[in-house]
């Protein structure tokens, strides 16, 4: 782990950041029609251990990532490329509600797209 996305998490208020970033994305997501269906099944405690994995994970945070199989929890689900993108416009938004630069912003963006093929069904589709 660079010490660079180490920052970014300390950045963002650590541990207390992350709980913050958490409750505004969580609110973001389920607000939005064709994002929200996809929890109806999922406690939200469940949903947000699941967010806060994935911003620990998404700005660089200390939490270890590589055993847990992305692909085992979203793959035949119907999350399809157009859903994980609005769920990062989300993520974008709730972003720019905090003090980051646009870099930092980008530097995000661009580590949780590498994570498409492991959650849409059909990731061969382009991001952009
Ligand atoms: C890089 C992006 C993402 C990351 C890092 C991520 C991370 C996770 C993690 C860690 C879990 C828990 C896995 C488990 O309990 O076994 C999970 C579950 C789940 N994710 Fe994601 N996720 C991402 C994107 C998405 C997207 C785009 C959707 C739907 C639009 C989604 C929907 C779900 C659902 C429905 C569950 C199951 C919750 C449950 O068990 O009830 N995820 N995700």
């Amino acid at each position: 782990m660079s010490s660079e996305k180490m920052s970014l998490y300390e950045r963002v208020g650590g541990e207390d950041g992350i709980e913050r970033l958490v409750n505004i994305f969580y609110s973001k997501v389920l607000a939005d029609e064709k994002l929200a269906g996809f929890f109806s099944n999922t406690s939200i405690d469940r949903l947000k251990n699941m967010q806060k994995e994935f911003f620990s994970v998404a700005l660089g945070g200390p939490i270890e990532y590589s055993d847990m199989d992305l692909s085992r929890s979203h793959q035949g689900r119907g999350i399809r490329v157009m859903h994980f993108k609005g769920f990062v416009d989300h993520l974008i938004e709730t972003l720019s509600e905090f003090d980051l630069s646009d870099d930092d912003i980008n530097q995000v963006i661009t580590e949780i797209n590498t994570y498409v093929t492991d959650i849409a069904d059909d990731s061969e589709a382009p991001l952009a």
